[in-house]
């Protein structure tokens, strides 16, 4: 009878000494279970086992009994504690792996995006004059008044200053109400010889189909000796070749800005009514004129330069500013400017 429990110690230490690597061997969860249900399942290793004990003297159960226990305590820690590692090995396999397969082929058609029609305009405008030489000037939305207004000659009770036109924000600061406040900051930063460019946002109190309180514009300026009209012109009639096409005609007017002397405004020959021989005919879109207006410009004012500390008697210059929306609608006919800020798919994706 001694035998059976010799026989049991035998089995159990020879179990001992090898479950602990069998589980190690287990390499999916799958295989670390069925090790498990070999070991301790209801026809395991370890039942088969205490098959023997009824052979086992009375006085020697207990003993081998314990023995049987703490073996089947050993190997239920042991699988729980593989069980974890095959666990996180798996989560760590998960989180090294790329975030997802960079070769798997495209869907397609893809809806693809595309810039909205102010930036394309804005870009188009940007790109001939940079082609000209001007370089691109950045400029703050929120302006202090004195770079809005007074530097540029406006007096202090001038109209366009009023809460009608104008958005005041806190401590006295605006919304810049045009991008001509770059002049101001450009000529007091920069030293003349300068030929820049400034693109932005703007701000009036306006709402209708052609106006925006919110809209796009683009000033352009250069200061230099002995800059005139001539010059002023050149420039304005290469924009309009370039921006709306070979033989594009440019006539100037007579009009009135603070901060330039002479002032002018600019119209281009109306794209809409254009003849096969050149001549418009007149439409309702250039009120039968055969003429758009686009921007207003002039000879940058002396006052403008000695309030950015330049002097008038050395250095000579032309500024335009120009309305984005107002020229892209005239470029790619589009009648009501609310269009351009509504964003409706629809519109969008004709462009
Ligand atoms: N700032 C003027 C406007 O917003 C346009 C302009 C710019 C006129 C430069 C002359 C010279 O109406």
């Amino acid at each position: 009878m001694a035998d059976s429990a010799d026989s049991i110690e035998r089995s159990l230490a020879t179990l001992r000494a090898t479950f602990r690597s069998r589980f190690e061997g287990a390499a999916t969860e799958q295989a670390l279970r069925d090790e498990n249900a070999k070991l301790l399942g209801p026809k395991g290793e370890l039942k088969g086992i205490l098959k023997q004990m009824g052979s086992v003297p009375a006085d020697q159960r207990k003993a081998v009994g314990e023995g049987v226990n703490a073996l089947k305590q050993e190997v239920e820690t042991a699988f729980e504690a593989r069980l974890q590692a095959l666990a996180r090995a798996a989560r760590d396999a998960e989180l090294d792996a790329p975030p997802f397969d960079l070769t798997l082929p495209a869907r397609l058609p893809a809806p693809l995006g595309h810039a909205h029609p102010i930036s394309k305009v804005r870009d188009e405008i940007v790109d001939v004059l940079v082609s000209l030489g001007f370089a691109v000037h950045d400029g703050p939305e929120v302006e202090v008044p004195a770079n809005n207004f007074e530097k540029l000659g406006f007096p202090p009770d001038h109209p366009a200053t009023d809460m009608q036109d104008t958005f005041w924000a806190n401590q006295g600061h605006l919304l810049r109400t045009h991008t001509s406040n770059i002049q101001i900051r450009a000529m007091t930063t920069h030293p003349p010889p300068m030929a820049f460019i400034a693109p932005g946002v703007v701000y009036r109190r306006d709402d209708d189909a052609t106006h925006s309180p919110m809209f796009h514009q683009i000033e352009c300026f250069l200061v230099d000796r002995n800059v005139t009209m001539a010059n002023l012109r050149g420039v304005l009639s290469e924009f309009a070749e370039r921006f709306f096409g070979a033989g594009t005609p440019v006539r100037l007017r007579p009009s009135y800005f603070p901060f330039v002397e002479p002032g002018a405004e600019v119209d281009v020959g109306c794209p809409f009514c254009k003849q096969p021989d050149g001549t418009r005919a007149g439409c309702s879109v250039c009120k039968r004129t055969g003429w758009i207006e686009i921007l207003g410009c002039g000879l940058i004012h002396p006052v403008v330069f000695e309030s950015c500390g330049i002097d008038p008697e050395q250095w000579t210059g032309f500024a335009f500013g120009m309305g984005v929306e107002r020229v892209g609608m005239i470029k790619y006919g589009i009648p009501d400017v609310r269009l351009l800020f509504e964003n409706d798919p629809r519109f969008l994706a004709q462009f």
